[in-house]
């Protein structure tokens, strides 16, 4: 499939009549895009990128030829009927990292979050213009433990308001606040997930944090970040997405300042067993990368990286789910996750139980 100068795997491209525009649709980092352009006289016919007609960030090639056919460049032409399942037909002979980038954001990105959330909130007697970050705890941090996991990551973490954190794979940005509030400093969070990044915002503007947090769309390994420039990196739930973990380790460890800290706060596999599927992080086996602490911890060891010896959360995952019991919040993970959330949430309960898997946190450092 080849690749333009934008290092766009194009998919499909078609022309007007008249050789005038063309569109491509393209896939770029496991997303999807349509570009288009114009054929320019003054240039000797040469294609010229017309920009701000086109639209990155779907999570299908169908997705974006779909967007593409009805939006602006109908306009210009009239796209042939059959052209987005010949893009689909496209799609499907991506490389495996790109189906797994794609699936994982039809995973997590089925919904649009925003509206569940508010009218939840509204339902259960929030005023709305009155909304604090506690308000949202039950929904926006999702991982085990929740808000009081992130407050216990951030102890081994010497933070001021000055210093610069990044939250990789920050989903409707849960951590980012919790980190801003709690530090005092400004925090930028990154998702593969479009839809969980405008979240993401969306809720920072209606809590009044927008000033203190940042995001944008992005694959955690591979980032557009200058080296050694955060001073502390946390990775909540994430790595059971992502295969190359030595990949995703030294691209976090470029970014980290010589005296920054990574934090990692995944799910690990603690014993052999059988993960039944769909879990909350995977609908399937095929973006599911569950790996044992040692795995971490030689992965980190790989890519450069000190760590300390990794340890089990349990307990204090244990302790959020009885507080919660007590109170429980007005909105939950079920109001992100849809109507599948009580089956993976089931079936992850029960890999806990069985001793299969376990919450386990890593403290990570460059060498020397
Ligand atoms: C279980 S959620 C955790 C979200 C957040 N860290 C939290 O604790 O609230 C996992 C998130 O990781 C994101 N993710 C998975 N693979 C990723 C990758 N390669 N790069 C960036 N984000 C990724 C997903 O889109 C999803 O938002």
């Amino acid at each position: 499939m080849r690749k333009n100068r934008h290092g766009w795997q194009v998919l499909s491209s078609v022309s007007s009549p008249d050789q005038q525009y063309c569109v491509d649709v393209y896939a770029l980092d496991g997303q999807f895009g349509f570009a288009v352009f114009r054929s320019d006289p003054e240039d000797g016919g040469r294609w010229t990128l017309l920009p701000g007609q086109g639209e990155s960030g779907f999570s299908s090639a169908e997705a974006a030829a779909r967007a593409a056919s009805g939006g602006q460049v109908s306009k210009l032409f009239r796209l042939p009927e059959l052209w987005i399942t010949e893009v689909g037909e496209a799609s499907s002979r991506l490389g495996p990292k790109d189906n797994v980038v794609g699936s994982v954001i039809d995973h997590y990105g089925q919904d649009q979050p925003i509206k569940v959330i508010l009218a939840q909130l509204k339902q259960s007697g929030h005023d709305l213009n009155e909304l604090g970050p506690d308000d949202l705890a039950g929904v926006d941090e999702f991982h085990l433990g929740g808000r009081l996991a992130t407050v216990e990551l951030l102890t081994s973490a010497s933070l001021t308001s000055d210093s610069r954190v990044l939250d990789v794979g920050c989903g409707i940005g849960g951590v980012a606040r919790t980190v801003a509030q709690t530090m005092g400093c400004h925090v930028t969070g990154v998702d593969l997930t479009p839809v969980f990044v405008s979240t993401a915002s969306e809720l920072s503007e209606l809590v009044g944090m927008s000033a203190a947090t940042s995001f944008s769309v992005a694959d955690a390994s591979n980032l557009d970040f200058e080296d050694d420039y955060f001073d502390a990196v946390t990775l909540v739930h994430v790595g059971m997405n992502i295969e190359d973990k030595v990949g995703l380790f030294t691209e976090l460890g470029r970014i980290v300042a010589s005296h920054g800290t990574i934090h990692v706060y995944d799910i690990m596999r603690v014993s052999d067993g059988e993960i039944t599927y769909p879990v909350p992080w995977s609908s399937d086996p095929a973006t599911s990368f569950v790996e044992r602490p040692q795995a971490y911890v030689a992965a980190l060891t790989a890519a450069g990286l000190s760590c300390t010896p990794p340890v089990n959360r349990l307990d204090l995952v244990r302790l959020a789910v009885s507080k919660a019991k007590d109170q429980p919040p007005p909105v939950n993970l079920s109001h992100l996750m849809g109507s599948g959330w009580p089956t993976m949430f089931g079936n992850l309960s029960h890999a806990l139980g069985d001793g299969i898997v376990a919450p386990v946190e890593i403290v990570a450092r460059p060498n020397g």
